[in-house]
């Protein structure tokens, strides 16, 4: 069976391009070629010299061997390079899961952490963000959601769409979790990186538990969504060795120049993230002048990490007031409609530069329309 259309990329594929002014993106603001290239000064003579044949199938060694740097127990032949995260998301659950598995997944969600596995006939409880907790999701739950056919737990931190990130001890009692009832811990970490303080990142969940798969990217941490570049790394052999062979049915092996460019972008690690997580930490003292003037419409939980967060409305529907949004405006959010998540939320992305001067247009439009709204 297919499975559902994806919502979220469905309103991507129709507004992306064409709305003036996007202010749901969860991206962070990218890059040229020339710009990455630049952080090496012999690295456009080999962008030249890159041989254009068909590339190793887990990916490049040179790449992988750079992507094992970014953990601590994790060597090159323990990470598989897709083609994007998605990529390996869907072959994660294609090859460890099988018809009348049950799954247990944080939500709300990216909707392919669900909407795959329901389409392959595999059971899907939701474990719940509970906003009235800041958006954290509660670990005692899990025992009750877990039965006897339940294979893995799927895990997004930072969270798309809420911004959550666990504290370490919530982060613990999720592996313990896992460990105690031989879980697969799929652990879509692909804003890692992002804390917006650097000591609250948590370990990469392949390095702490070998069940897990930690799925990785350079669209969100390192802004560069445009490589299509993204991985799993883990300990298990059972998880290599599928996940290696489905490939052969998806892409068989990526794309030798975003690979060659990605071996830069990870080699810079460090001065990427810098560079995103200071537009976004300019960017959230704007939204707290913002959310501190409009009070009255929205309630914000300031995020910890990531470049998203989710906004309820205080009052109004959250697909009209998007529609209106953007045909009086240009500006463009995404209603909670597409994520499953009911019609009072509004999923806000703050990793852009343009940010101040979009939420600018935000502002004179809820001020504009302050007395026709207000009831
Ligand atoms: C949580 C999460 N996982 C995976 C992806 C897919 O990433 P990629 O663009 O690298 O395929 C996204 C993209 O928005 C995401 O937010």
């Amino acid at each position: 069976m297919q499975p559902n259309p994806f919502k979220l990329e469905r309103y991507f594929a129709r507004h992306e391009f064409t709305a003036r002014h996007l202010l749901c993106s969860s991206d962070p603001e990218s890059m040229s070629v020339g710009e990455l290239l630049a952080y090496e000064p012999d690295a456009i003579d080999g962008l030249r010299d890159t041989w254009l044949g068909y590339t190793e199938y887990p990916g490049a060694p040179a790449l992988r061997r750079e992507l094992a740097t970014l953990y601590e127990h994790i060597d090159e032949d323990e990470i598989i390079v897709h083609t994007g995260a998605q990529e390996a998301i869907y072959s994660f659950m294609h090859t460890m899961l099988a018809p009348g598995d049950h799954v247990i997944v944080h939500m709300p969600g990216y909707q392919s952490h669900y909407s795959v596995a329901e389409a392959m006939g595999v059971r899907v409880s939701p474990w719940k963000a509970r906003e009235e907790a800041g958006w954290a999701p509660d670990p005692d739950e899990l025992e009750r959601l877990v039965t006897p056919a339940t294979r893995a737990l799927v895990i997004c931190a930072p969270h798309n769409p809420t911004g959550y990130l666990p504290p370490r001890e919530v982060f613990d009692a999720i592996l313990a979790f896992a460990q105690k009832h031989g879980l697969w811990l799929f652990s879509d970490e692909v804003y890692r990186g992002l804390e917006h303080d650097p000591a609250d990142r948590l370990p990469a969940a392949c390095d702490v538990y070998e069940r897990a798969i930690s799925l990785g990217a350079l669209s969100k941490s390192h802004g560069l969504a445009g490589l299509r570049l993204g991985w799993i790394a883990t300990k298990s052999a059972q998880v290599l060795a599928r996940m290696s062979t489905f490939k052969d049915y998806l892409t068989i092996s990526n794309s030798a120049p975003s690979e060659y460019l990605a071996a830069i972008a990870v080699r810079h690690t460090d001065a990427l993230i810098a560079r995103n997580v200071s537009i976004v930490r300019a960017n959230l003292h704007t939204l707290d002048d913002f959310f501190a003037r409009h009070a009255d419409r929205f309630e914000w939980h300031r995020p910890r990490a990531g470049t998203i967060g989710f906004v309820r409305l205080k009052r109004g529907h959250a697909e009209q007031f998007c529609a209106e949004l953007l045909a009086c405006t240009g500006v463009l959010l995404l209603p909670s409609t597409l994520l499953d998540h009911g019609d009072a939320h509004v999923r806000l992305g703050f990793g852009r530069r343009n940010l101040p001067e979009v939420v600018g247009l935000l502002h004179a439009y809820l001020e504009a329309t302050a007395t026709s709204t207000a009831s």
